[in-house]
C-alpha cells in the first residue's frame, strides 16, 4: 500500500483521532480527580511495547430510548486487549470513565465478554480494571444482559484462569459483582469505592447519612467487608501489586506456578526458631516471623492483610517454588478460629488448589470462638467452610502443628486423617481434646470442689495433663503426627517434603461437583 495513498491517509486519521480523544481528553479529566486514564493504567500495568489494542474503533449502540444523552463514542468507554507482563500473556479490560461514566452499555459489554473469551480459550489471566458507574442507565435491559453474560463468563473462568479485578474509580450498581467473583480485588485508597447502592440511594431508603468512602472505600473493604484483598496508597502501586501477585502464580489450571531463581539456597539449620514459641503457653507472638524464618528471604506476599487479622494466609517460596500459607496468629484474638477467618483461609485453600500451589499450614489455635454473637451467626456453617476446602484441596499439604491445636480446631487445620499429606509437631505442640485448665475442670469437678486448695490442685492436675495428654508425642505414637522435628530444621524438612510430594496424584470419584456449605 503506498504510504502516500488516499486509504494510508485515512486509516492514520482515524488512529490520531482515537489516540487524541482517549488520551489527551481522558488524561485531563482524570488526572483532575486524581485517577490515571485507563490507557496509562494499561501502560503501567504490562511490558513496555507489549500491549496490543483490539476493537478499539467499536461504537456505541444507538440508543433505542429517546431518553437520556448519549456519546457516540470509539470504544465504548473500554479499552480490551492483550500483553505481556513480567514476559507472559495477560488479558486485560480497562474502563475509561470519561466515557458516560465507564458505564456498561450493550457494545462495552460484548468487548468485555470477547476478551474473557479470548482469555479463557487462550488460557491466561484476565485482569479488569474498574472505574465505572455500573450498567448504562439509557441502553436500559441491554446493559443488565451484558453484565449477565460477563458474570456467566467469570463463573465458567473461575478455577480456570485467575481473574484479577483492580477497582480505580466507582464500582457501582453492577460493576460490583464481577469483581466479587473473580479471585482477587485491588484498591487504590481515596479514588475507587465499591458499592451496590450508593449513598444517595442509601439516603433516600434509609434516611442515614454516609459518604462514599465510609459507605464502600477501600479500608472499609479491606477490614471489614473483606471484599479486597489489597489496598495500595496510589494506582502505581497498585497496579505493582497486581503484577507481583501474577508472579506467584501460574497462567492456568494445567500449569504449574513460575519458579523464581531462588536467591536463598539456605536449607540449614534455623536456631532463631527455636527460640520463637514462648515457655508460658498463654503469651502471644508473630507468626509472620515464623513464616520470614521458613520460607525464602523476603518472599512472603500476604493475602488479605487487614481482615480477620487472626489468621494469617498468603503466598512465599520455597527454593523459588511458590508455596500458600495459611497460618493461625497467637498476636491477634490469641489464633482462635472464627467466623471471618474460616471465610477468609476457606478462599484462599480454595485458591491454591485450583492454580496447583502446595499449601502449608502453619497451626497454633486454642479452638473455634464460642459465644452466642459467633453460635447466631452460623460459626457452625463457616467453620465448615474451612473443613470442607481443607478436606477438599488434593494439592500437597503440610501441617506444622507449632504450638495450641485444640478440639475441632485440630481436625479443621489439615489434620491426617482429613487428608494432610504429612503433619509434623514442634516439641511445644499441645494437641489434646481441649486445653489444659478446661479438661481438669471437667474430669476432676468432685475433686477440685472437695480440696482445701482448689487452685493448686487444679495447678498440679494441669501439669499432669500436659505431661501425660497434651503433648505431641501421644499423637506421634499413634500416627496422627508424622514427625516430631527441631524447630530449626523446619526450613529443610519442609523443602525436602514439598520436594517428595511434587508427583502426588489423587483422582476424585466422579461428580458433578460438591455442596460446599456457602
Ligand atoms: C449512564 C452514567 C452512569 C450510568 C454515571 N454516568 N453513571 N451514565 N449510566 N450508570 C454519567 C453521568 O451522567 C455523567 O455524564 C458522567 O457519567 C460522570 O458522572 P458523574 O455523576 O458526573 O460523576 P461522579 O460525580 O464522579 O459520580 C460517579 C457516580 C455517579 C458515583 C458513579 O455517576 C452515580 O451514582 N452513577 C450511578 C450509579 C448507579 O446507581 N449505578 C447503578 C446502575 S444499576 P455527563 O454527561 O454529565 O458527563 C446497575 C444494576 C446492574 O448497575 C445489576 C446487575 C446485577
Amino acid at each position: 500500500m503506498d504510504v502516500n495513498g488516499r486509504q494510508f491517509k485515512k486509516f492514520l486519521e482515524r488512529k490520531n483521532s482515537l489516540s487524541q480523544y482517549q488520551n489527551e481528553f481522558a488524561e485531563k479529566k482524570q488526572h483532575a480527580k486524581g485517577k490515571l486514564s485507563a490507557r496509562e493504567r494499561i501502560e503501567l500495568l504490562f511490558d513496555p511495547d507489549t500491549f496490543n489494542e483490539i476493537d478499539g474503533f467499536s461504537r456505541t449502540a444507538a440508543a433505542d430510548t429517546k431518553f437520556g444523552k448519549m456519546v457516540d463514542a470509539y470504544g465504548d468507554g473500554v479499552i480490551i486487549g492483550h500483553g505481556k507482563i513480567l514476559g507472559r500473556t495477560a488479558f486485560v479490560y480497562s474502563q475509561d470513565f470519561t466515557v458516560m461514566g465507564g458505564s456498561l452499555g450493550s457494545v462495552h459489554a460484548d468487548k468485555i465478554m470477547k476478551i474473557q473469551d479470548m482469555a479463557m480459550k487462550m488460557g491466561a489471566p484476565m485482569i479488569g480494571i474498574i472505574d465505572s458507574g455500573g450498567a448504562r442507565i439509557q441502553e436500559g435491559v441491554a446493559s443488565l444482559a451484558g453484565y449477565a453474560g460477563i458474570f456467566k463468563r467469570n463463573v465458567q473462568s473461575s478455577g480456570v484462569i485467575p481473574q484479577i479485578s483492580v477497582i480505580m474509580g466507582p464500582a457501582a450498581g453492577g460493576a460490583v459483582y464481577s469483581p466479587s467473583i473473580t479471585d482477587y480485588v485491588f484498591m487504590t485508597n481515596g479514588t475507587s469505592y465499591m458499592f451496590v447502592t450508593g449513598p444517595n440511594v442509601v439516603k433516600e431508603v434509609l434516611n442515614e447519612d454516609v459518604s462514599f468512602d465510609d459507605l464502600g472505600g477501600a479500608n472499609v473493604h479491606m477490614k471489614k467487608s473483606g471484599v479486597a484483598q489489597f489496598v495500595y496508597e496510589d494506582e502505581e502501586n497498585t497496579l505493582l501489586g497486581v503484577k507481583k501477585l501474577l508472579s506467584y502464580i501460574p497462567s492456568n489450571n494445567l500449569e504449574n506456578p513460575p519458579i523464581v531463581e531462588s536467591i536463598d539456597r539456605n536449607i540449614g539449620i534455623e536456631e532463631k526458631l527455636r527460640d520463637i514459641v514462648p515457655d508460658d503457653t498463654n503469651k502471644p507472638y508473630d507468626v509472620k516471623d515464623v513464616i520470614r524464618l521458613i520460607m525464602d528471604k523476603e518472599s512472603f506476599f500476604e493475602v488479605a492483610e487487614n481482615y480477620a487479622q487472626n489468621v494469617v494466609v498468603g503466598f512465599a517460596r520455597l527454593m523459588g517454588k511458590t508455596i500458600g500459607i495459611l497460618a493461625n496468629q497467637p498476636k491477634v484474638l490469641a489464633g482462635v478460629l472464627d467466623i471471618n477467618s474460616s471465610i477468609k483461609g476457606a478462599r484462599f485453600i480454595r485458591f491454591c488448589d485450583c492454580f496447583n500451589i502446595p499449601i502449608l499450614t502453619l497451626e497454633d489455635v486454642p479452638g473455634f470462638l464460642p459465644g452466642i454473637d459467633q453460635e447466631h451467626s452460623g460459626i457452625i456453617r463457616h467453620g465448615a467452610k474451612l473443613l470442607y476446602a481443607y478436606a477438599d484441596a488434593t494439592v500437597p499439604k503440610i501441617t506444622v502443628i507449632l504450638r495450641k491445636s485444640y478440639g475441632g480446631a485440630y481436625c479443621v487445620m489439615n489434620s491426617k486423617n482429613l487428608g494432610g499429606d504429612f503433619n509434623f509437631a514442634w516439641p511445644t505442640a499441645e494437641i489434646a481434646v481441649m486445653g489444659p485448665e478446661g479438661a481438669v475442670s471437667i474430669l476432676y469437678r468432685k475433686e477440685l470442689i472437695e480440696s482445701d486448695d482448689p487452685a493448686k490442685l487444679k495447678k498440679e492436675l494441669a501439669v499432669k495433663y500436659r505431661d501425660e495428654i497434651a503433648n505431641p508425642y501421644v499423637a506421634d505414637e499413634k500416627g496422627y503426627i508424622d514427625e516430631v522435628i527441631d524447630p530449626a530444621e523446619t526450613r529443610r524438612k519442609l523443602i525436602f517434603t514439598f520436594e517428595a510430594l511434587e508427583n502426588k496424584h489423587i483422582s476424585s470419584p466422579s461428580r458433578k461437583h460438591g455442596n460446599i456449605p456457602l
